[in-house]
């Protein structure tokens, strides 16, 4: 029966994932060499100026929803998640674990149920449901009938899984979506270790990393070092992207939609002796409009009311003086000074080096400040919890000797970017 029971479910199949596009895919040849050249697909971001291509912008929107690039061969095959779901997975759990759903994609009528308690968000069957109707961000499930009964047979994640949330305009965890927002309730690990393919010792540490929380590294070099996921959006004019300025925007979806989100498609960088072929390249032909559409996802500002603008005055004043933060994080250029080859060692500003040595730079990015009030915990470890965490860290590092005053206005200001 479905659980839905005033929501008789509109037929909508998540668009970017279909049997056809499934039994498409040949053989994958994949293999580790430490030669040829770095592909990232397009070239680097030298895109502050140019104008953005609508048509490709539409386009990329529906990649960075909807696409799978074929990983649901990953997602269900391997990790079997789509049993997971089906038997162990009710609504109250998906929302627990940070996943967020989009009103528009339900029907008024089920929208009518939740409201007036028709709706049993303690039944996974509930979840198959909200799956089908193509409402879960980041997930897309396909739905079939068997023996009468909707039954989830495939799953697979977009980028919006850890890119995008919602604004709670309906309840908490169901509204419209926001794409860009990293998921900062989002807990990844959990969701992963209910894989009944993960091993224990692998499942302890998924366990560990907690909600906002992601290493993309962990599955290439067996490292743990959990990353806060860090937004998408306001990175138009920022030539290399990631904590390390590994590449540009273009490398790193490669990276993460073929060996993260185990995608079918292409990629290759010799720096991390990563070399992975797919036929057909599921990922590097739909490149350029995923690009355009991140560069078309500009900074939320912050909401009324929630920084004291005299003090944040006086902070501005600070972050260029005194404070001496304007020396890497440029104001007019996006807040950081990568644009200018710069890239720090992790004790010029007193960062753990660990994750820095995983990569293909060894070194942190200025990270370009974007609509900080909207996604602590800050650095690339989230290692301070706070704007003000933040700035304690700065004035103990740099030996800056502020004020109390002086060290809550820089905080007031941060909150204004
Ligand atoms: C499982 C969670 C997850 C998924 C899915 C995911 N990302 Fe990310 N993303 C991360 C994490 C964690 C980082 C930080 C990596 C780093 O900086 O080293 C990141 C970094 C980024 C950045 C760099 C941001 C910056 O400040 O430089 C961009 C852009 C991005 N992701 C876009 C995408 C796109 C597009 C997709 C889909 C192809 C995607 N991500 C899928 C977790 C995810
Ligand atoms: C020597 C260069 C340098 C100076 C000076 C500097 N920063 Fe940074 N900043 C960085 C680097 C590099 C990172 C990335 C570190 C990481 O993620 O571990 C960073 C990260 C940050 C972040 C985290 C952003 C996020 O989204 O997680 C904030 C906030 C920040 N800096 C504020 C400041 C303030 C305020 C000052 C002045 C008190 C300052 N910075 C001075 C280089 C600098």
């Amino acid at each position: 029966m479905n659980p839905l029971r005033r929501g008789p479910a509109r037929d909508r199949r998540p668009r970017a994932l279909s049997r056809a596009s499934l039994t498409s895919i040949t053989a994958a040849a994949v293999s580790l060499v430490a030669a040829g050249c770095v592909d990232v697909g397009t070239g680097p971001g030298k895109h502050g100026d140019r104008p953005l291509n609508r048509r490709l912008v539409a386009e990329g929107q529906e990649i960075f929803r909807f696409d799978t690039f074929g990983d649901d061969v990953y997602w269900t095959d391997t990790l079997r998640l789509h049993e997971v779901i089906a038997s162990t997975v009710s609504p109250a759990l998906a929302l627990d674990v940070g996943l967020k759903v989009d009103v528009d994609a339900l029907p008024d009528e089920v929208l009518d149920a939740i409201v007036s308690g028709d709706v049993d968000l303690q039944d996974p069957q509930t979840t198959v449901t909200l799956l089908k109707l193509g409402s879960v961000v980041g997930v897309q499930g396909t739905v079939e009938n068997i023996d009468g009964r909707d039954t989830l047979t495939s799953v697979g994640i977009t980028c919006a899984l850890c890119h995008s949330t919602v604004d709670n305009s309906f309840t908490a965890g169901i509204g419209r979506r926001l794409d860009g927002w990293p998921n900062t309730d989002l807990n990844v690990g959990a969701i992963v270790a209910l894989s009944p393919a993960i091993d224990p010792g692998l499942r302890a540490i998924l366990q560990s990393w907690g909600p906002g929380r992601y290493d993309p590294r962990i599955n290439i070099d067996g490292k743990n070092t959990p990353l806060v996921i860090p937004p998408a959006f306001g990175l138009r004019g920022v030539e290399l992207e990631t904590y390390t300025g590994d590449g540009p925007i273009s490398y790193w979806n490669a990276y993460v939609a073929v060996t993260q989100m185990h995608g079918k498609g292409t990629f290759v960088d010799p720096r991390l002796g990563i070399r992975v072929i797919n036929v057909p390249d599921e990922v590097t032909p739909k490149l350029r409009a995923l690009l355009e559409y991140q560069l078309s996802l500009t900074t939320p500002r912050p909401p009324p009311g929630s920084f004291d603008p005299v003090a944040a005055e006086r902070g501005k004043k600070l972050f260029r003086g005194v404070a001496r933060c304007s020396s890497c994080h440029l104001p007019g250029d996006h807040f950081t000074d990568v644009n200018r080859g710069k890239l720090h060692r992790p004790e010029e500003t007193g960062m753990d080096p660990a994750y820095a040595r995983r990569t293909a730079t060894g070194r942190y990015r200025t990270t370009p400040l974007r609509a900080l009030w909207q996604h602590p915990p800050y650095f690339h470890d989230g290692s301070a919890a706070t704007l003000e965490e933040v700035v304690e860290h700065y004035d103990a590092e740099l030996d800056l000797r502020l004020t109390e005053r002086q060290e809550a206005e820089l905080g007031e200001y941060l909150r204004t970017l």
